[in-house]
């Protein structure tokens, strides 16, 4: 199964409504802060740029900001709030680019949206190759977590208030590493069904991955204001550059 048979086309119309519910508009900000601690006043680029949720902020701080994503109607929902980014159509499982950035990024879970283990380390090596001499990969992923799967399914509250209720479904494929999900969108008499494909990887798997195509991790941190990665943590943040030899 290969990424791109789900679509971020359909989410596009409720995506900015869904991230601002469950707190990701929140912590844009504290992303952008982030992230812009490894820019020197240099260029960025974003792997899965989206509406712009983290790019729009870091360009606010000065950043040269460009940006790469399948979705076409992403794509126009970043293109309406911002004429300061860059953005194209294109897979991040296979880039390529003739300029080097100082800084590539792919946050959000964004990564696990390759759903095979080749397209994770084809997209790691494409970013390695856009890389500056100095520059840094920064990836947000979730860590793993089986709590609550009964027979190889759970289903989730994400999220309930007076007018919505949005629940998780998930199948569990261990063979693949891959959660295939379903978001299910009650809103007034409406239903909206988001499916998805999910690779998950563990931080040691990761840190693998990007030792085999030339980059080595420099710091991880388990959120955005650099609180250490602990057994607890449920997320994590890794900074990659070159490999020094
Ligand atoms: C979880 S959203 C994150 C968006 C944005 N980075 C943010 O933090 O809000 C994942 C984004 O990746 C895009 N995407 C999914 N698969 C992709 C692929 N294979 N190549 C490029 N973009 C992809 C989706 O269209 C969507 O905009």
């Amino acid at each position: 199964m290969l990424s791109g048979e789900f679509s971020y086309d359909e989410f596009a119309p409720v995506y900015e409504k869904y991230t601002g519910m469950i707190g990701r508009i929140a912590e844009a900000d504290e992303t952008a802060a982030f992230l812009e601690r490894f820019c020197g006043g240099r260029s960025a680029l974003e792997l899965g740029i989206g509406n712009g949720r983290v790019a729009v902020p870091l360009s606010e701080r000065g950043v040269k900001v460009e940006g790469i994503d399948n979705s076409d109607n992403m794509l126009k929902l970043l293109a309406k709030r911002s004429d300061l980014i860059k953005a194209w159509k294109g897979n991040i499982a296979a880039f390529s680019s003739e300029q080097h950035y100082h800084l590539l990024y792919c946050v959000y879970n964004t990564f696990m949206v390759l759903a095979t283990r080749e397209e994770q380390i084809a997209c790691l090596r494409s970013a390695a190759e856009a890389l500056d001499a100095e520059g840094i990969v920064v990836i947000e992923v979730r860590v793993p977590d089986f709590d609550g799967f009964v027979r190889g399914q759970r289903t989730t509250t994400v999220f309930v208030d007076h007018e919505n209720t949005f629940l998780n479904a998930e199948i569990h494929e261990p063979l693949n590493q891959n959660l295939l999900q379903t978001f299910l969108w009650f809103s007034g008499t409406s239903v909206r069904r988001i499916p998805e494909r999910l690779r998950y990887v563990y931080h040691q798997e990761l840190d693998t991955m990007a030792e085999c195509v030339g980059l080595e991790l420099v710091e991880r941190w388990e959120d955005w204001k650099r609180g250490a990665f602990t057994n607890e943590s449920k997320r994590h943040i890794s900074v990659y550059r070159r490999t020094r030899l």
